[in-house]
């Protein structure tokens, strides 16, 4: 698909001014880039962050590991949170550590550099990344800026204006590459759970919330037992040429059952690659490894599709962040099935907000 062919297709499925009436609907604007903010300044959502070990070890041995590239260097941490990547980087041997980040929580991450006596190393700078100036340009940025569905909430667009602007030619990225895949699951018991119960609730029909919930993508840790397609790659992001504009666009998709059984949502993770020094380290948030607090991104068919073994859904997923507020994420899916018992094709579209 050339990139006038996508353009046409992400207008198609995602109409600029053509949220999906339910979403207005459904949605109070609560999600303010203030409210965003303000979430990050107490310690709690960090310390989930700091708990999920996959999370917090790969960005330890990403750093540690390649302990050569960070030595004497100056390295930038983009949201920098506690500051436990900046410690990470200062004991990894950087010569100078830019710890930025917007929310309050700097006052704990100072407070922590200090006790940990890093303050010759590691600076902590409050203010937008966007909003801010840096004594010297960068050799490194480490940040951790994946979000639900990689892009939900995600400070990508904020790494790309720290990469152009503070980045040295050359200069190295940790993580420097992520992929975002997806695939089928059988969820029956789970979708009548949620979504039926709006049919019949004292015996008051309320089905039309169903509707609305239908549109909402759940982000829960899926049973690995459930998938029940092969995965396919949506698409991946070189995190050193990706650009803001690229953020909205559409994968086509094409996957393959492994046995017979229902299809009753599509299913998208990520994994995440940090290759730039000479020791990779990866870590994924598939169903078939260890939970990560990115759990995985379930989106909800409007039927069930029965597949036999080795039929295929075949389709494409289209995102773009929201013009209302552009931390969420509108997507749409559309898919086609064409099976020995049965044949569906349909577009769905969804909101993470
Ligand atoms: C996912 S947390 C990561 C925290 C820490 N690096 C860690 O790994 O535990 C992202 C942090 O980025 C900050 N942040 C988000 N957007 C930012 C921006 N535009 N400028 C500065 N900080 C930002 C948030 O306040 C939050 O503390």
């Amino acid at each position: 698909m050339d990139r006038l062919e996508q353009a046409k297709l992400l207008e198609d499925m995602l109409p600029e001014n053509g949220h999906p009436k339910v979403h207005e609907d459904a949605h109070m604007d609560m999600s303010s880039a203030d409210y965003y903010f303000n979430s990050y300044a107490h310690f709690g959502i960090h310390e989930e962050m700091l708990r999920d070990e996959i999370r917090t070890e790969s960005y330890m041995r990403a750093i540690l590991d390649n302990a050569p590239c960070f030595s004497a260097k100056a390295v930038l941490d983009v949201g920098c949170g506690t500051g436990i990547l900046s410690i990470f980087a200062a004991r990894a041997g950087a010569r100078a550590v830019y710890a930025v980040d917007c929310s309050k929580i700097v006052d704990q991450a100072r407070e922590i550099v200090r006790k940990n006596g890093m303050e010759n190393v590691v600076t902590v700078i409050e203010g937008k990344m966007e909003e801010i100036e840096l004594p010297e340009k960068v050799d490194i940025i480490i940040s951790e800026w994946m979000g639900y569905f990689l892009f939900y909430e995600s400070m990508l667009d904020t790494v790309i204006y720290a990469r152009d602007k503070f980045l040295k030619p050359g200069g190295l990225l940790f993580p420097n590459e992520t992929k975002l895949y997806i695939c089928g699951i059988e969820d029956g018991k789970y979708k009548s759970y949620k979504y039926d119960f709006w049919h019949d609730v004292y015996g008051v029909d309320m089905s039309h919330i169903k509707n609305i919930a239908l549109t909402e993508p759940l982000v829960d840790i899926v049973n690995p037992e459930q998938v029940s397609t092969d995965r396919v790659e949506l698409l991946t992001v070189d995190i050193s040429t990706v650009k803001k504009e690229d953020l909205a666009c559409v994968s086509p998709f094409r996957v393959k059952s492994w046995r017979t059984d229902s299809c009753h949502a599509l299913v998208c993770y990520f994994d995440v690659t940090f290759s730039a020094g000479d020791n990779t380290v990866y870590f994924t948030t598939a169903p078939q490894s260890k939970s990560t607090h990115w759990k995985q991104t379930v989106f909800y068919l409007d039927e069930s599709i029965y597949m036999e073994a080795g039929e295929e859904i075949s389709g494409v997923l289209a995102m773009r962040p929201s013009k209302k507020n552009p931390r969420d994420l509108d997507i749409a899916i559309q898919y086609s099935f064409d099976g020995k018992h049965s044949a569906a094709r349909n577009t769905l579209r969804y909101r993470l907000s």
